[in-house]
């Protein structure tokens, strides 16, 4: 499981209407299908997410079926660990796909927010930064490393720009969570109890680890709480 159906699913066990994009329509529509199983309000909409004409019909899907925006959670996201490479080998294609995916599709989706968090008077943003965007911790990523630095200047500059507005934004930065996204590191078992190893807190990270910082974020708990990167890493960048 992803981060993003973990922190879909607790949204909606929280009270929230949960709008589910993704591009894995399978299990998208599998999501909706088991929180409104359980009484939860749910959709999903096929959307990728770098395509602005597909972000457009998601947010005007969503507006028309719960009136506003409060929380964008901003989670999709590609790691390509057989074609992203160092800047002298990574194809321009690759590091279009890249950008255009994690940094282009968490800003159309955070465009097409705003424009319903602006005329309600506020809402909270989420995006998921990185270390590798903190620091050069995956030298052979180029592309993702810095879509994801992207996405901490991302966050910071429109908390200064949106800060009156009463719209919040911030970034989760994960460490090494035992998703999908990792298996191409954690499938095989040595190199899993090396990255379990550096871990100060001496475990790999879960989808359930993310839910509670996710609810903090998107809730009036964290009020006063804008421009943040919130380390969710079990230590790892603080050594
Ligand atoms: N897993 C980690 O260790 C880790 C660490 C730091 C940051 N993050 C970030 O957390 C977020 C979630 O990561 P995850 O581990 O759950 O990854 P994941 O690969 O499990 O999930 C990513 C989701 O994004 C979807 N997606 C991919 N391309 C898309 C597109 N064009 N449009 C819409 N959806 C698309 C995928 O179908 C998938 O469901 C990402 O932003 C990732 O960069 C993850």
């Amino acid at each position: 499981m992803g981060l993003g159906r973990a922190a879909a699913s607790r949204f909606a066990e929280e009270g929230a209407s949960v709008v589910a994009a993704d591009t894995n329509e399978a299990d998208g529509t599998k999501l909706a299908e088991e929180l409104k199983s359980r009484g939860l309000e749910a959709m999903f909409v096929h959307t990728d997410v770098s395509q602005e004409c597909a972000v457009k019909t998601l947010f005007g899907q969503a507006v028309a079926r719960y009136g506003k925006i409060d929380v964008l959670y901003n989670n999709a996201a590609i790691l390509l660990a057989d074609r992203d490479r160092p800047v002298h080998e990574i194809s321009l294609e690759t590091w279009d796909y890249v950008m255009g995916v994690n940094l282009r599709g968490a800003f159309l989706c955070a465009k097409y927010a705003l424009s319903s968090m602006l005329s309600n008077g506020g809402g909270s943003i989420i995006f998921l930064g990185s270390p590798t965007g903190l620091v050069g911790c995956a030298p052979a990523l180029t592309a993702y490393s810095t879509s994801k630095a992207g996405i901490m200047g991302l966050t910071r500059v429109m908390a200064a720009a949106y800060a009156r507005d009463r719209i919040r934004v911030n970034s989760i930065v994960p460490g090494t969570m035992d998703t999908p996204m990792n298996n191409y590191i954690l499938t095989d078992p040595e190199a899993r109890e090396k990255y379990r190893e550096a871990v100060p807190l001496g475990r790999l990270g879960t989808p359930q680890d993310i839910e509670g910082l996710a609810v903090f974020l998107a809730s009036d708990e964290s009020a006063y709480c804008t421009g943040g990167l919130y380390m969710c890493d079990g230590g790892l960048t603080a050594v």
